[in-house]
């Protein structure tokens, strides 16, 4: 009886936890849409002006300058104006991520060619990289360069977490109708607090971080119908996971 009671009370809990998720990944995803209508409205209002901006600096040096400092300076305008493009451009593939071309990949494949362009670099600092890969995955239907770019985001994120080295293992499974893809690294970990904030535009606890890795990443992810999720344990290690639908890739 005591057994019985005890079972209930856990399975209670259980539900209990699972529901708070839920309505925690709801609450999330509203606020991210939100996040992404105000982005995608802000981007679009900038960019006119900033291509104004940068094409009359870019005439300007055309002329015969001869003060060598307005050269300089003009200069200077058309990089920063560069530089702003592209976070606007990442912004963009956050709020409304582009259709770009789909191709059928093996996703080990896809995954091992990016390790590739970096494992050497990584391994000089003291970061391994395990792979766990599943035998004979499913073909799927993904945009294979926005693809890397989230794969290459995420292995960053691990490497810059175990600043004194430590091991990312990449493994990769089917899970009903998805592809599962997990990277499981031994750095510090998230916070809590933090693992809300993981998707939001220029979240970072980075010197250097610009905090739209995660963005662009939710943006492409959510692109192919597929879902980003974070596990992590502070002082012991993240694994962030992808799910992609095996059939009905991008919308
Ligand atoms: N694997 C991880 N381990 C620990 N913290 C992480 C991990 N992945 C992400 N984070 C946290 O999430 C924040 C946001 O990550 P995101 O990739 O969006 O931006 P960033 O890495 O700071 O900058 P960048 O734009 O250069 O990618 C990071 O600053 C870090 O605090
Ligand atoms: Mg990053």
């Amino acid at each position: 009886m005591l057994d019985d009671n005890n079972q209930a009370r856990e399975t209670l809990e259980r539900n209990l936890s699972e529901l708070k998720q839920t309505q925690d990944m709801l609450i999330q995803s509203e606020k991210l849409a939100s996040l992404g209508k105000l982005v995608a409205d802000m981007a679009h209002e900038v960019n006119n002006p900033l291509m104004i901006i940068s094409g009359k600096a870019q005439l300007s040096l055309m002329e015969e300058l001869k003060n060598k400092k307005i050269k300089e300076n003009l200069k200077v305008i058309v990089e920063q104006c560069e530089r702003t493009k592209d976070i606007i451009q990442r912004l963009l593939t956050f709020s409304k991520p582009s259709k770009g071309a789909l191709t059928e990949i093996d996703i080990n494949k896809s995954l091992e060619d990016a390790i590739k362009l970096i494992e050497h670099q990584y391994s000089l600092a003291n970061v391994k990289i395990i792979k766990n890969y599943m035998s004979s995955p499913p073909a799927i239907k993904i945009d294979e360069k926005q693809m890397q770019e989230v794969f290459m985001n995420l292995l960053k994120n691990s490497s810059d977490a175990m600043p004194k080295g430590g091991t990312i293992t990449v493994s990769t499974c089917k899970e009903t109708n998805n592809i599962r893809i997990d990277f499981k690294d031994t750095g510090e970990g998230i916070s809590e607090e933090n693992i809300k904030k993981l998707f939001e535009p220029f979240f970072t606890t980075k010197e250097k971080g610009t905090g739209l890795g995660l963005s662009v990443c939710y943006g492409i992810i959510k692109a192919h119908n597929g879902e980003l999720k974070y596990e992590s344990k502070p002082g012991k290690g993240t694994t962030a996971t992808i799910l992609l639908p095996i059939r009905g890739g991008k919308t």
